[in-house]
């Protein structure tokens, strides 16, 4: 018997509002075609002021909870991904720990931007295979419009809002069930191709997303190829063994470059970039939830995650649901 983290249930929630490529053009000098072409974006939601990255992360939460048939009760550490907290401090995690009604647990935020999910579904795997708990909520939740220029038609066209959220639980298993491999990268010299331009300790602002698109777009098809070659590589598989892939959904072109570069059919990559936009943080565990739900990935199906974003951080996951 293995000691494995074991995913036991997924949830998502987006904002009431959805934005259409149309209607964004109406505030931006921008178009429906370009943005389509550009990165198959057609939608995305976003929060309304009533709206955070801790309630939306909440309400993922809860519905991850009921799918594993947990209460907050049995949650013994939380760990959101985000880039847009609610508040400097504290942590997002403890207010969705308020809000869910759980008790005394660990909670805690990881900030890794695009990557943060997958970042904290390594420290998350890590944490319940050295028997820190036995059940966990992994949360990216995100509310990018709150931190976007939205006279830069160059980056506001491309984010949404949103949060996904997984339970993943501490089993002994005879198979080979459950997160088997994770791998992490940083290249802090590239800090300067993505970032926002502010923050508690610079401007004393929240500042806005800038971004070098065509530097952003070539580095995202080398790293992501590479961290998927190594995850498939340290459990002795290849391309064809994988059942469904969940890439970061920040454009469609990097998905299919990334896809085609491993040689991974079309058919077997999960897409929300078209409703969603990028969510971030949120991304992966969103459509990981969609898939999920709508029958496409079922128990004994090998799945591998993958994300790249700010900092230059990017990861990578491989788990048999
Ligand atoms: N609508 C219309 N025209 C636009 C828009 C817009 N929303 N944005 C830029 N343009 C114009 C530019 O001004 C430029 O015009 P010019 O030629 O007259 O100067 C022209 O379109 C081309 O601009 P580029 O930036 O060179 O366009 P590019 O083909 O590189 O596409 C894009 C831009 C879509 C951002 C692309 O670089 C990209 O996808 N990069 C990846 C970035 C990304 O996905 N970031 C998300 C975060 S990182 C991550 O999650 C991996």
């Amino acid at each position: 018997m293995t000691l494995r983290a074991v995913l036991a249930g997924t949830g998502s929630a987006l904002p009431r509002t959805r934005v259409s490529n149309a209607e964004l053009a109406e505030r931006v000098d921008t178009s429906d075609e370009w943005i389509v072409e550009r990165t198959g974006i057609r939608f995305r939601h976003v929060a309304e002021p009533d709206e955070t990255t801790a309630t939306l992360g909440a309400a993922a939460a809860r519905e991850a909870l009921a799918a594993a048939g947990l209460e907050p009760s049995d949650i013994g550490l939380i760990i959101l991904a985000t880039a847009t907290p609610d508040n400097t401090f504290p942590a997002s995690a403890t207010k969705v720990q308020a809000l869910l009604g759980a008790p005394d647990c660990i909670a805690f935020d990881v900030a890794a931007v695009c990557s943060g999910f997958l970042y904290a579904l390594s420290v998350a795997d890590s944490m319940l295979r050295t028997g820190a708990a036995k059940h966990a909520l992994v949360i990216g939740s995100e509310t990018f419009s709150r931190i976007l220029d939205w006279e830069d038609r160059a980056t506001c066209v491309l984010f949404g809002d949103g949060a996904g959220a997984v339970v993943l639980s501490a089993e002994d298993v005879a198979d080979d069930r459950g997160i088997l491999a994770t791998r992490l990268h940083a290249e802090g010299q590239y800090c300067d191709m993505l970032y926002v331009d502010g923050g508690p300790s610079t401007t004393g602002t929240v500042g806005h997303v800038r971004m070098q698109g065509r530097e952003v777009f070539r580095h995202a098809v080398t790293n992501l190829a590479a961290v998927l070659g190594e995850v498939l590589a340290d459990v002795g598989l290849s391309a064809s063994d994988v059942d469904w892939v969940v890439p970061h959904q920040a454009n469609k072109r990097i998905i299919d470059a990334t896809a085609k570069k491993l040689g991974l059919p079309a058919e077997r990559v999960v897409l929300t970039v078209d409703q969603h936009a990028n969510t971030s943080a949120a991304s992966v565990p969103l459509a990981l939830d969609l898939a999920v739900r709508d029958g496409r990935i079922r128990r004994g199906d090998l799945v591998v995650l993958e994300a790249m974003g700010g900092g230059f951080t990017w990861g990578a996951a491989i788990l048999r649901i």
